[in-house]
Parts: C-alpha cells; sequence; structure tokens
C-alpha cells in the first residue's frame, strides 16, 4: 500500500523533529524548515521543501511548490514551524511583531489555504496546526505570540466547519494542538527562575517532552481519531 503523504514544517528540531521520527515509518513525509542546512537528521524517504515563512513571497513559492509536486497526494498537513519574541508589547519592535505573524499565522493561514484546495479535490486529508497553552491562557511579555496561537485555534475550528460546508460527504478534518511547556530550543532560551515558575504549575510535575506532542499528533492523523474533530487538543500535563 503507498504510505500517505504528510507535510511537517518546523521539522529541523524540537516538536517537529520528534514528529517526523514518529511519523517517518508509517507516512511519506515532506519536511519543511527555513533552509536545508537546518536539518542534522532527515528521515529515509523524505523529501524536504524549504522557505523562510517570515517572507510572504516565499510563502506563495512554497505553496506553488507543494501543490504542483504534492497536489494529487497530499494527506495531512503539520503547521508545526513558530518563533516567539518574548518582551513587553511596549518595547517589542515592529518587524519582531511582523516575523511572529507572518511566520505563526499567515504562513499557516496560506498552507492550509493550499491544503484545503487539494483537500476538496481527494474529499480526504487532515490538517493540525500546533497552537499553544498560552493561545487560551494568554502570557505576559507574550502578547503577539499569544494572539497568533489563538488565531490558529480559532483557523482550525473555521476550517472543519468550512469542509463540511463546502462538501457533501468528506473525510477531511482540521485540528489544533496546544502544547504547554514542552522542552526543546525555545524554551531553553527561558531564565531559571521562569522555568521553575512554570513547573509548580504543572500536575504531572515534569515538563514535556517532544515526544509527548508527537504522539498525539500520530493519534490524530490516524484511523483512530476520525470523530475527533474542528477542536484543539491540549498536551500540557494539566498546566494551570
Ligand atoms: N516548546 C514549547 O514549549 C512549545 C509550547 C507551545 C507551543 N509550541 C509551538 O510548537 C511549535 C514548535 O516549537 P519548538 O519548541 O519545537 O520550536 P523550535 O525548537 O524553536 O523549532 C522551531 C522550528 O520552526 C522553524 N522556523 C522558525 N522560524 C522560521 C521561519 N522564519 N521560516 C521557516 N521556518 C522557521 C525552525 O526552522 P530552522 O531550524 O530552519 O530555524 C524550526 O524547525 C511552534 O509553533 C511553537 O510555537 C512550543
Amino acid at each position: 500500500m503507498t504510505k500517505k503523504r504528510i507535510l511537517i514544517t518546523g521539522a529541523s528540531r524540537g516538536l517537529g523533529l520528534a514528529i517526523s521520527r514518529k511519523l517517518a515509518a508509517e507516512y511519506q513525509l515532506i519536511l519543511h524548515a527555513t533552509t536545508p542546512d537546518s536539518f542534522t537528521e532527515v528521515p529515509a524517504d523524505s523529501q524536504i521543501l524549504c522557505a523562510d515563512l517570515s517572507d510572504p513571497e516565499a510563502v506563495a513559492g512554497f505553496c506553488k511548490q507543494l501543490k504542483k509536486e504534492h497536489g494529487d497526494t497530499l494527506y495531512g498537513v503539520i503547521n508545526n514551524a513558530g518563533v516567539t519574541f518574548d518582551n513587553s508589547l511596549i518595547f517589542q519592535p515592529e518587524k519582531a511583531i511582523d516575523t511572529m505573524l507572518n511566520v505563526n499565522l499567515r504562513a499557516p493561514i496560506m498552507i492550509c489555504k493550499t491544503a484545503m484546495k487539494i483537500f476538496s479535490l481527494s474529499k480526504k486529508g487532515v490538517i493540525i496546526n500546533i497552537s499553544s497553552v498560552v493561545g487560551e491562557t494568554g502570557n505576559a511579555f507574550q502578547a503577539v505570540y499569544a494572539a497568533t496561537k489563538a488565531g490558529l485555534v480559532a483557523l482550525s475550528k473555521s476550517l472543519a466547519q468550512e469542509a463540511a460546508a463546502l462538501n457533501e460527504a468528506h473525510q477531511i478534518r482540521v485540528l489544533s494542538v496546544s502544547p504547554g511547556f514542552i522542552a526543546t530550543d525555545m524554551t531553553d532560551k527561558l531564565p531559571e527562575k521562569e522555568k521553575e515558575k512554570y513547573l509548580k504549575m504543572i500536575p504531572s510535575k515534569r515538563f514535556g517532552k517532544a515526544e509527548d506532542v508527537a504522539e498525539m499528533i500520530s493519534f490524530l492523523l490516524s484511523e483512530q481519531s476520525a470523530y475527533v474533530n474542528g477542536t484543539n487538543i491540549h498536551v500540557n500535563g494539566g498546566l494551570v
């Protein structure tokens, strides 16, 4: 049987790398990062497709290539690439605001637009947008980042409804996943005091591993989750 084809953005490090490791045996992967040099590990049989997602022109080129090369076979999209520049909004440079909006929200919207076109022909497919716990709770010094992540939850719920509105019969699902505090490069930068503060707020008494999120993604792509749609799934150890 031919393997289903899945795009994972931000697959060079952290959650994206763990997701690619988890999915590699079962799926044919299209792995994205800023440049091919970002990858230290590429599972066999995977293809690399790179673009700087902060650049709308590069995103347009990426989506065009995705449709041209994989328009007939694409089954899943994991919009995982993301950036944060933690700062008070008062002092946040406009460039940092634009980069977060572009990478975290605009690029996923454009990639969803391409995927929805493809899925509306095949009548099947799964999109999973990686949001964050702060998209729901908000977080001081992450106002723009949190806004982009809340946007992904609304985007996913809306597209799940849109797939139903446009198709009589279909197996298209759109979801978001909100990780809590997961140990990756992104969280490694935080001051120790901040990390201790978070740890006290996690009932599971540990930070998450990238693999914890990868397990959930694997489930949400599978037939076992066929009735999970248009919702946001938390993977956060009970973080409150
Ligand atoms: N870690 C957490 O605790 C946590 C919690 C909640 C949500 N999340 C979300 O989970 C996702 C992955 O986070 P992570 O912790 O794994 O992050 P990470 O370790 O910092 O990795 C970020 C990934 O995004 C890619 N990326 C960054 N800027 C890009 C750009 N301008 N264009 C294209 N690709 C770009 C990076 O590619 P390069 O290697 O080429 O730079 C890398 O593959 C993000 O959306 C993040 O917001 C993480």
